[in-house]
Order: C-alpha cells, then structure tokens, then sequence
C-alpha cells in the first residue's frame, strides 16, 4: 500500500486539472442592482440626469494651506545608514520634494495645464463623477469609436495626460479615430465617494457602465491598469455585450485553478510559460517573497483605510512619500536600491505632482484606499467574477516590470478571446505615464484588431 503513495501526487496532477476544466463548472454571473444608490439619500428624490462642463480648480485657500504645511515639516527621522529606500522613502530625500512642491510648482500654470481637456461631471447612481472627454474631429468616411480609459491607485486621469492627444490624433492609416472618455474611479480625485459601504470594484463597474449609457454609448471599448483593470475585468464580466473589446495592461486573474497551473508550473515552467518568459514567474519564491514585501499597503488598505488615511491628508509629506514610494518601486523594483529611489527615471517632479494635487485637493486619499477594502472582501470576492470566462475580445500589454505577470495559458481560461499580447522589454506598472507612444500605439493597435474581428462577425 505505502508503495503505492508515489501515486498520489501524479493523480493530483492529473485529476485537479480534470475537476477545474470539466467538472467544477463555473459560478453564474451575478444580477447587480443597475441603480444601486451610492450617495445621500436626499438626492435621490430628483435625480440629475446632466452633464455639467466642469474645470479643476485647486483653491487660493486650500493652496495657501498646502505651502503653509509644506514649510513647516517636523524633523524626519534619519535613514539608517547606507539605505535608499528598502525600509520605504528616504527622508533625506524631503527636503528636495517640499521645497520643490511649495515654492517650484507652478500651481497657476498647473491648473491650467490639468484643464487643457474638455472635463465634465454627472451624477450617476448618486455619485458626481468626474471625466475627460476629448473627441476628435475626423474627415468623411472616418468613424469616430468610443474608449473607456480606466487609472488605479495611486494614480488619477493624470497618468493618460501624455497619451490623450496621441489616442485621439486622427491617422490616414486608420478608418477610425478614438472618442476617449476618462473617468476618476469613485471615491478618487474630482469623483465623489460612496457615504455607505459596499461600493468594491464590481459595483464600480456598473457605474462606469452606466456612465457610457449616459453619454449615449451602450457600446464601447475599454482599456485598463491597476484597478483599472479590475473594474475592467468585471465590465467585460458583466457586460459582456457592451464591451467591443478590452486592452489591459494588467491581465491577471485569481482563481484557484489559475494558482494551480501556476503552482504546477513551478516544477515544469514550459507547462504554463514561454520559456523566456519564465522567470517573470518563477521561482514562486521570489515572486512571493517580492509580494509580501511590497504589498503591505494593500493589506493595511484593505483593512482600515480610514486609520492611516487621517495622516495621509493632514499631512502633504505623508502623502507624497506614501504615493510616491510606490511610484518608485513600481516602475522599477531595483530602484528601491537608489538614494532618490530613481524617481526621475521617467517622471519629472511635476508629473508626479500633478498626480499628488489629485488627491491632495479633494483630500480623497482615505477614499481611494477603502476601494481595497470594499473589493478585497468576502462578499464581493464572493461573486466570484475571476472564475467567470468572458468572450470579449481582449489585448493584453505585458510591461516587462509590471508589479504581476500572468501567462496567456492562464489568461484564456479567463479571457477565452485573447486576441493578442505584446511582450515588452522596458516599461513598469504605471505604463501610460510612463511609456505614452508605447502605450497609445498598442491601445490602437488592439482595437483595429477588435474591429476587424467585429467586422468579420458581421459578414457571417
Ligand atoms: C473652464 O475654463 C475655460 C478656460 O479658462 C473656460 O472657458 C470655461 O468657461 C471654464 N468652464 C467652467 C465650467 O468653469
């Protein structure tokens, strides 16, 4: 009998993959509630159907607070000796941001240079959500498709800047031209946050869905990173009719088969990966010692948000190094090695001020974080929507340092209609801020796929 133990781990092997491919089946796509009300009760008697034309404006005020803070900083304590950032910013490096903050940024020049685009607000579900809309003006014959573009924490409409003008420039090698629409997430810059709990990445979605009904789209592609990718994930989930096609920048799923495959992969990588691609995933070892030490963030967020966020908005040195720790580590894991922790590798201060203005003003840090909280819970984790597949067609961009890396072979289960993924050699998980050409140039690239396809389907 014990010499039949060997056994066991092959029929695992067999039999696991056997059970999650055929006989597990996969849970129903939930029914949510399309008019979920997000925001004060007392607006719900007369629902305000407009879209309002609206201006980012920071306030003489709150910016006289902000330099005000910013030139009285305590004493921060010393970095141990030797340090850039592995124990997280390094204060030595302060000085440089709030001086540079309160007294080099243009806050007038500023504020203009965020309103170049034509922004708006409507209040769906309750919530007043806050967008770019930027259509392009085409020639006859040139059909004008519209493009949900979806940011993440800690990121803002901000990070699709450089790339805005190059999505909607109008091509004589492209029938069509890009309508882009780019909204804070709920709860993040110039959006509204939910007043009651509830409001993960699911229900985002259907407010985002609803967002395109409002502006008359019923049908339109998507493209998102971070949590922008979550939420997209959920839309192609759950709409999956309304969604011509997806680009992400962050494909990933979790499911315990896809965990499996994974796990099964580490004893044979060829099973799951390219083998030049392998060693964006293995050893597990490394990848999961990387994730431990770099998502405790995510677990306080995901925990209580509210707790670390009453600093976070009290205080501008606070919330520049907490935001922009992850902006160095994220576009570069080595970076944490540096002094400056290679902040100016792709981003000049002002870029990443800019982002910062974006929670700073609308003191929506402690707004943006509950967004973990609300997800990363057992009842929306309960719906399951990673284990539903979708036949959406889908683009998947793959940024050499991307915080996570999933292989197609895992992807499909989820993505059943994974068009394309474009393997990248450089860029890290801020993508479109960081490589706008790159990005842009993808993003069109996917949708003249998806219309291509869409086409065909319409022949049949
Ligand atoms: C926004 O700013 C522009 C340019 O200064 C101005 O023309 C427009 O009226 C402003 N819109 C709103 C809603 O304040």
């Amino acid at each position: 009998m014990a010499r039949l133990l060997f056994l066991a781990p092959i029929l695992a092997v067999v039999l696991l993959p056997v059970y999650f491919l055929f006989l597990k089946g996969h849970p129903p796509v939930p029914e949510l509630d399309l008019n979920e009300w997000w925001g004060p009760e007392s607006k719900k008697e007369k629902p305000d159907t407009s879209v309002k034309p609206f201006n980012i404006s920071f306030g003489t005020v709150t910016v006289a607070d902000l330099k005000a803070r910013l030139e009285r900083p305590r004493l921060f304590s010393p970095p141990l000796e030797g340090v850039g950032f592995e124990y997280g910013f390094n204060s030595q490096q302060m000085d440089g941001w709030l001086k540079y903050w309160g007294k080099e940024y243009d806050f007038k020049e500023r504020e203009k240079f965020l309103n170049q685009f034509p922004q708006f607000k409507t209040n769906i579900q309750g919530l007043d959500i806050h967008f770019i809309r930027v259509t392009p003006e085409v020639p006859a014959g040139v059909e004008v498709v519209p493009l949900l573009l979806l940011h993440g924490w800690p990121g803002s409409v901000r990070e699709f800047y450089e790339s805005i003008p190059l999505l909607t420039a109008v091509s004589k090698d492209r029938n069509f031209a890009v309508e882009v629409i780019v909204p804070s997430l709920p709860g993040y810059g110039f959006s509204d946050a939910a007043v009651r709990p509830g409001l993960g990445a699911p229900y985002v979605a259907v407010v985002f869905r609803n967002l395109m009904h409002r502006l008359g789209y019923k049908q339109f592609y998507l493209q998102g990173g971070d949590w922008g990718s979550i939420i997209g994930s959920s839309m192609v989930t759950l709409f999956p009719k309304e969604v011509l096609g997806y680009h992400t920048n962050l494909a990933s799923c979790m499911t315990p088969f896809g965990t499996m495959l994974e796990f099964l992969g580490s004893f044979y990588p060829p099973l799951v990966v390219e083998p030049h691609l392998a060693d964006r995933l293995y050893p597990l070892k490394t990848r999961y010692s990387f994730l431990l030490e770099e998502t405790g963030y995510m677990h306080l967020q995901s925990s209580k948000p509210d707790t670390v966020g009453v600093a976070l908005s009290d205080s501008p040195s606070g919330l520049l190094a907490y935001i922009l720790e992850k902006f160095s580590t994220w576009t570069r894991p080595e970076h944490k090695f540096k002094k400056d922790g290679g902040l100016d590798f792709r981003f000049t201060k002002e870029q990443l001020i800019d982002n910062l203005m974006f929670y700073w003003v609308p003191r929506s840090i402690t707004t943006s974080m509950r967004l973990y909280a609300e997800s990363f819970n057992s009842k929306t984790m309960g719906l399951k929507l990673d284990e539903i597949p979708t036949p959406v067609p889908t683009w998947a961009i793959q940024a050499k340092y991307e915080i996570a890396y999933q292989p197609p072979s895992i992807l499909k289960y989820k993505f059943t209609n994974l068009v394309g993924v474009t393997v990248l050699d450089d860029g890290g998980h801020f993508l479109a801020f960081e490589l706008p050409k790159i990005f842009s140039e993808d993003v069109l690239k996917a949708i003249g796929e998806f219309r291509k396809l869409k086409d065909k389907k319409t022949e049949l």
